[in-house]
């Protein structure tokens, strides 16, 4: 993003009487690409999965054309390269990122695997439509995948 776009949208944060801090608007920090894309890429992530985890647990009405929706959104974000996002070299800056994801790309590629493949499964149940508990079943695996990784991968807070 250029410097005077980036002035911009943040007056206009400011204007909308938002409060904003540098992290909050980490996504977009050209000086850290790969961070700013994997954030970006886990944000997207959370937007589709969130309303489908608030549907299961009652926090929003259930509508099974959304329900389908989201996991079809999901299920093609899952078909993106995220491993673009950490290239060696990548692991400092803003950013949750574990030092540990740079000692075993294999593994961590792994837990991505897994994500993709439950994901899949989900997508594949909430496009049949009815059947609310296979659906929260797979939200549950699904979900299971994130903390698995996250667990081993994620901080709680930014590093550094
Ligand atoms: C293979 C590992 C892995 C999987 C699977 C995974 N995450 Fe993450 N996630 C990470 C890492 C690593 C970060 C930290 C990235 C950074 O700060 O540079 C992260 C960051 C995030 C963030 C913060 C993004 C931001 O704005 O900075 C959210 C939200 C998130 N993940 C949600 C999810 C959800 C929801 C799922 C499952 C549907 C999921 N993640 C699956 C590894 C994973």
């Amino acid at each position: 993003m250029l410097k005077a776009q980036r002035t911009i949208l943040l007056s206009l944060i400011a204007a909308a009487g938002l409060a904003v801090s540098p992290l909050a608007i980490s996504h977009l920090n050209d000086k850290e690409m790969p961070q700013s894309y994997r954030q970006s890429y886990f944000a997207l992530i959370a937007m589709n999965f969130g309303p489908m985890t608030a549907m299961v647990k009652g926090e929003m009405p259930w509508d099974e054309q959304q329900m389908a929706a989201y996991a079809d959104q999901l299920a093609a974000l899952v078909t993106l390269d995220v491993l673009r996002g950490f290239p060696d070299g990548s692991d400092k800056g803003t950013t949750r990122a574990k030092p540990a994801i740079w000692e075993d790309k294999a593994d961590f590629q792994s837990k991505m695997d897994d994500l993709k493949t439950a994901v899949n499964a989900l997508q594949r149940v909430a496009n049949q439509g009815t059947d609310r508990k296979a659906i929260a079943a797979e939200v549950a695996a699904t979900g299971k995948t994130c903390k698995a990784c996250h667990d081993d991968y994620k901080s709680k807070d930014y590093l550094y």
